[in-house]
């Protein structure tokens, strides 16, 4: 596009030019006279520009040096003014001068093509019981299946992936012959939770920093009064081929109210219910919540899932919880098992369980097993040659590990996304 100077220019021809045209036909004039004769802009730059192609001779007097003079510069404005195409170099030497500035155009062709038509066209997307009953459909033009598209979300219910597991969990043990134990108290006395278990009143577990009492009810209504001193008897002076803890067993500790530490307390209670009867073989199993009063962080929460299970008969070894353990937690897809000994007030022998995690390459801590001791048998009323083997394990665990959770927080509480719930897979390979 021309720029004023440049429209002025291409009208009136190029300030050198008109400077060489206004040199008389003598072919001199006085430089003072030249300039009264042009506007100051055209004598500035017609002195500069014609002295630049050699046309005149600058000094007091101007004098010609050619005959004949082309005005190329007004020539291209001209042929720019009319669309005509000029090439590079003249482009940036009128560019330089500013008697043209580039501008940018932006056009639209529009033409039609071959689906042209007057009038926008419905196509069908459904074949209506109409269309087959006026026999339309033979005219329909119908919409093409757009296989990439997404389909609306189902607006369904989306389960917990603890619930996932849980579900996974109880199949396992349903297989292996295991019934479900009632976990549905989740307040229970320290007499079942603790003092049934053997597990002496001054242990630390018993604190209040470890375990969370009842403020209101504080303390249990009744207990079964024959077998608390059978209980308090074992703990002051042992029998059946113990000698106890030797300390004063007080009622009033094991009467406090708390929220049950462990679901083994739930086994005990479904141990002496057993031991009632006339004895028959048992393997029992829960999966429910405990508490525990502990500071949280990126792996414990102040309550979680316990998986448990026992099989109670008679004659069992400790060779048979290896067996039983083997092939329960082959069944979650852990095969390679160690066993560590460990210590719980309640079992004898008792085992730490070890599984080697093929991705992290160690081996993992995934559960606490044992033999119920005698001392918490015995009292019970079972005969002297039944044994019962049993084990324990978090449900958060495994769970965490399926589904590559590393922080509890995100898997249970307050603070969990509930869209982690509703993206998580409906099942996982790894664990049947
Ligand atoms: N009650 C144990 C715990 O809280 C688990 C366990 C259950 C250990 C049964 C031995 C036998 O870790």
């Amino acid at each position: 596009m021309l720029t004023d100077e440049g429209k002025k220019y291409a009208a009136e021809g190029s300030p050198e030019v008109q400077l060489f045209l206004a040199v008389p036909p003598e072919g001199f004039i006085a430089k003072d006279e030249l300039q009264k004769k042009l506007d100051p802009s055209v004598f500035k730059i017609g002195c500069s520009q014609a002295g630049k192609n050699k046309w005149v001779d600058m000094g007091k007097q101007v004098s010609r040096k050619v005959q004949h003079v082309e005005d190329k510069v007004k020539d291209l404005l001209v042929r720019i003014q009319d669309g005509q195409t000029i090439d590079k170099d003249d482009i940036n030497s009128l560019k330089a001068r500013k008697l043209i500035v580039a501008q940018t155009w932006k056009g639209y062709s529009v033409r039609k093509g071959p689906n042209y038509a007057s009038k926008r066209k419905k196509v069908a997307t459904d074949l209506t019981r109409e269309n087959l009953q006026r026999g339309d459909w033979k005219e329909l033009e119908f919409k093409e299946y757009n296989f990439n598209a997404k389909g609306p979300l189902a607006d369904a219910g989306h389960l917990h992936p603890l619930l996932k597991v849980k579900q996974q969990l109880k199949n396992i043990f349903l297989q292996m012959g295991f019934e479900e134990m009632p976990t549905n108290n989740f307040v229970e006395s320290s007499f079942w939770n603790f003092d049934a278990l053997f597990q002496p009143q001054q242990h630390p577990a018993r604190d209040s920093h470890d375990t969370f009492f009842l403020e209101a009810p504080s303390t249990t209504r009744q207990l079964p009064e024959d077998y608390v001193e059978l209980v308090k008897r074992v703990h002051e002076s042992g029998g059946y081929g113990s000698r106890g803890y030797m300390y004063d067993w007080k009622r009033e500790e094991a009467n406090k109210n708390l929220l049950r530490t462990h679901t083994t307390a739930v086994s005990t209670r479904m141990l002496y219910a057993l031991a009632k009867q006339p004895f028959a073989p048992k393997r029992y199993f829960s999966i429910d919540r405990v508490f525990r009063n502990e500071s949280v962080d990126r792996t414990h929460l102040a309550e979680f899932h316990q998986i448990e299970g026992l099989v109670c008969d008679r004659g069992l070894t400790l060779g048979d919880l290896i067996g039983v353990l083997n092939d329960f937690f082959s069944r979650l897809g852990m095969s390679k098992l160690r066993f560590k000994p460990a210590y719980n007030p309640y079992t004898e022998p008792s085992m730490e369980i070890f599984s080697y995690h093929e991705g992290l390459k160690k081996w993992v801590e995934i559960g606490n097993s044992g033999m119920f001791r005698p001392e918490m048998l015995l009292p019970m009323g079972f005969p002297e040659d039944v044994r019962v083997i049993a084990w324990g394990l978090s449900l958060e665990r495994p769970t965490m590990i399926l589904y590559g959770i590393d922080n509890i927080r995100d898997l249970f509480g307050h603070k969990v996304d509930l869209s982690l719930i509703k993206r998580n897979p409906i099942c996982r390979l790894g664990i049947d």
